[in-house]
């Protein structure tokens, strides 16, 4: 940059220029901001960047505090998982839509639960009526779960769970089908989400308190330390909180507040931070203001990377780096022309892979309506190998860094973040302020004045309060069989008259007295699993000994 007398002179003629142009088209917005609430100023220049030092604040990629990304090489060797979230009706249903994906390309896997299982109940419990098979795959036994992975070898594949409450019992099932593949369990590789808090704040599918449910999370942090060097113990997630109507900052600020919860809560068990960490991995959105997006991730790695190596004093580089998942905003789709939808998914994608993500979901186009047929889940996953293999932007690493904009994006989010974090910590950490409430006011503020915003036209969503048709629902979605419910039903039943009742009531037994104990559930849990007792029988004996959360 020349000297600063002809950057000033350059900056006091824009200024004229904009005063000049503006006389015959002034400015659309009064403010611009971000979803944050964080001004964009007109253009950004240099004299922002001098307090920029690059080693401190940017690092190279694959060193700390890895801004620009935690590996060496990011997609220049290794492009982001492809791992679209599939799962609905029977599990041989779903092992159809599995095994579909990775012949079209996909490069994990991802599956979603139906309701009953996610919140621990058999499809024959009264609380299944009407959902069994419904959001998600209907899970009640490990023979749900053989059928979900048949001619899936797990020794070739990564396998995400979104899996929370009975996030164990899933787990023990995965290792069960596992050993039945002929699979050790050391080599097993995938992620388990196991994230209460954020099920408390934002999506709802807690089971038992707080308490019970920080315990069951370290036990699997213990058991997965000791038995599955290679599986991810949690996904702490900001995608819900996202989803729940917050800020990129919010999203970012509670998501890691959540972490520390983690941490903590793992430390006070008796593990060392440096064993249990490398396994920690994260969960993001990816909603539509592509800069504050891009910028979101690579201030949240920058954040998550001092907090461990210097709060926590970490000492194995893998304990700082942030590894996460990222899925575009299902929120931000409209039921109003679908086929706008592969736009904004494109976009949303392509912010994920601008900030670096390890890991990344693709909405399909008719998730406003129903869940994705075959076609637009294949164009969903086409949205990225199109990124990946056509658009260039996977050939360099980190390719925003530098732009005066979006590194002062990123310095303004980690310190509206940070601000957060240190809210948070004098209320006693995420645990205190999840049961007081104060993220969900804070989510619950931001989304009332973002609806307001829309009903108003300050924020214009095309289709939806601008730009609209008449048109007709899209004829060509995706049906789940009425009759699953019933077939579900009927498969359980021949389980549980099939099995070795006996074999089943000790290992539940068993369950009940290690819960009363300091004991690790997760290795009583997977023999009550290999029993082929079921999901709701687990989750109950829980249930009886921890009791159940009720929302204020
Ligand atoms: N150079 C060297 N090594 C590299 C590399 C590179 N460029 N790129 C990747 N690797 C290595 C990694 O280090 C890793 O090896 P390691 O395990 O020995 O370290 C291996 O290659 C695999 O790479 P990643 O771990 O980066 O990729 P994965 O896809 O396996 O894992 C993750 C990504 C984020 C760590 C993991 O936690 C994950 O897959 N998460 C997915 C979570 C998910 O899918 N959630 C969906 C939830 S759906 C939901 O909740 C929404 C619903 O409610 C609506």
């Amino acid at each position: 940059m020349g000297n600063s007398s002809d950057f000033q002179q350059g900056k006091e003629k824009w200024e004229a220029d904009v005063e000049k142009a503006s006389q015959r088209f002034p400015e659309r917005k009064k403010q611009f901001v971000t979803s944050s609430d964080i001004e964009i100023d007109a253009l950004y220049t240099p004299s922002q960047e001098e307090t920029h030092s690059y080693e401190k604040d940017l690092g190279f990629p694959g060193q700390y505090p890895y801004t620009r990304g935690i590996q060496p090489t990011m997609y220049r060797s290794r492009y982001w998982t492809m791992r679209q979230y599939a799962g609905f009706g029977s599990a041989s249903e779903t092992n159809k839509r599995f095994r579909y994906l990775l012949g079209q390309g996909q490069t994990g896997l991802s599956v979603a639960f139906d309701l009953p299982t996610q919140i621990g109940y058999d499809s024959d419990d009264q609380m299944a009526e009407g959902e069994v098979g419904k959001v998600g795959v209907a899970i009640d036994s490990l023979k749900d779960m053989e059928v979900l992975f048949d001619q899936i070898p797990l020794n070739e594949v990564s396998t995400s769970m979104t899996i929370n409450a009975p996030a164990s019992i899933l787990l023990a099932m995965y290792i069960a089908v596992g050993e039945k593949q002929g699979v050790k369990a050391e080599e097993l590789t995938g992620t388990i989400q196991n994230d209460i808090l954020k099920e408390y704040i934002a999506r709802g599918t807690y089971i038992y308190p707080p308490k019970p449910s920080m315990r069951l999370i370290t036990d699997i942090f213990a058991y997965c330390q000791e038995n599955l060097p290679k599986f991810n113990t949690i996904s702490i997630s900001g995608y819900h909180i996202r989803e729940a109507g917050s800020t990129a900052v919010q999203e970012v600020a509670f998501t890691i507040a959540n972490g520390i919860a983690y941490v903590d809560a793992a430390i006070e068990a008796g593990l060392k931070v440096d064993q249990f960490a490398p396994r920690l991995a994260f969960f993001f959105n990816a909603h539509n203001q592509f800069f504050e997006e891009a910028a979101k991730y690579r201030a949240a790695r920058r954040i998550w990377a001092k907090i461990m190596k210097e709060h926590y004093q970490a000492e194995d580089p893998k304990s700082w780096k942030m590894r996460f998942h990222t899925q575009t905003g299902g929120s931000t789709l409209t039921a109003q022309q679908p086929d706008n939808n592969i736009v904004r998914v494109t976009l949303q994608a392509l912010a994920a892979v601008m900030g670096g993500t390890q890991s990344l979901h693709t909405n399909s186009k008719d998730e406003a309506l129903a869940l994705p047929t075959e076609d637009s889940a294949r164009i969903a996953l086409r949205t990225q190998q199109i990124i990946a293999q056509e658009s260039g932007v996977a050939d360099t690493i980190d390719p925003l860094a530098g732009s005066y904009y979006v590194e002062a994006l990123t310095d303004k989010i980690e310190e509206q973040v940070n601000e957060y974090l240190t809210r948070i910590s004098e209320m006693g950490g995420a645990v205190q302020a999840v049961e007081e409430g104060y993220m969900q006011r804070e989510i619950h503020q931001t989304a009332y004045d973002a609806q307001k915003r829309i009903e108003s036209k300050e924020d214009i969503i095309v289709g939806l309060n601008e730009y609209k048709v008449d048109e007709e629902i899209n004829p060509d979605l995706l049906r789940v069989d009425e009759k699953l419910e019933e077939n579900q039903i009927n498969r359980t039943q021949q389980v549980r008259v099939t099995r070795d009742q006996q074999k089943v009531d000790k290992c539940l037994e068993l369950l009940r007295k290690a819960a009363n104990t300091n004991d690790n559930v997760m290795p009583h849990i997977v023999e009550s699993v290999k029993a082929y007792a079921t999901v709701g029988e687990i989750a109950n004996v829980l249930r009886a000994e921890f009791g159940e959360y009720t929302a204020m």
